[in-house]
């Protein structure tokens, strides 16, 4: 299991340092939660916030954009260094364009469903999709409850994907109790934000979470 931490629970006063450790405690790739205050009810951080923190980690940037409309900005984020970026599947009228786009950007394409969407909006994209993110709460905080529901749409995800090479990320109320049914549901990354960073033994903590996925 891949542990992401989200950079949203980390202190903004010391963001780049935040991400040095993170890398150096032993974390899979770096989770950064971009929110538009109209998409989601919060607002976060920009293109030039994630260009600020490329030097910090040779991690992948994992770019996850909770705003609409997202393609005006895609290119603005490969261009800072985003190494996945991921689209709300309701974000933009057009998502297959939104896949094209990425790609053509030279970037790896991610599609994010909340957690009353259905898989069935993939049906169509998913030879365009490199990554599947899929909401274990409702996008806007860090710190919430997992909700279990979704633990089935995993399930159902890693049926339908099949043998295409396309990650299964899931965000939101990962911790040490939750990780190991993500796991076996089929989940192959976990996003975690204050659980990484709860405490400040960042190493101890993503540990802990692969520990317990087994
Ligand atoms: C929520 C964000 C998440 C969030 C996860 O809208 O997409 O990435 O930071 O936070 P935790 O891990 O604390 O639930
Ligand atoms: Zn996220």
């Amino acid at each position: 299991m891949k542990i992401a931490p989200s950079i949203l629970s980390a202190d903004f006063a010391i963001l780049g340092e935040e991400v040095r450790a993170v890398t150096e405690a032993g974390a899979d790739w770096i989770h950064v939660d971009v929110m538009d205050g109209h998409y989601v009810p919060n607002i976060t951080i920009g293109p030039d916030v994630v260009k600020a923190l490329r030097p910090h980690s040779d991690l992948p940037f994992d770019v996850h954009l909770m705003i609409n409309p997202a393609q005006p900005y895609l290119q603005a984020f490969a261009d800072a260094g985003a190494d996945y970026i991921t689209v709300h599947a309701e974000a933009d009228v057009h998502l297959h364009r939104s896949l094209q786009m990425i790609r053509g950007m030279g970037k790896k394409a991610g599609v994010s469903l909340n957690p009353a969407t259905d898989i069935d909006s993939l049906d169509y994209v998913l030879d365009e999709i490199d990554l599947i993110l899929v909401m274990s709460v409702n996008p806007g905080f860090g710190g919430q409850k997992f909700i279990n529901s979704q633990l089935d749409k995993i399930k159902r995800l890693r049926q339908m994907i099949g043998d295409r090479p396309i990650d299964i990320e899931v965000d939101g109320g990962v911790n040490v109790d939750t990780i190991k049914a993500v796991k076996d549901a089929g989940a192959n990354i976990c996003v975690a934000g204050s659980a990484t960073f709860k405490g400040g033994d960042y190493a101890g903590n993503i540990k802990a979470m692969k520990e317990a996925a087994g």
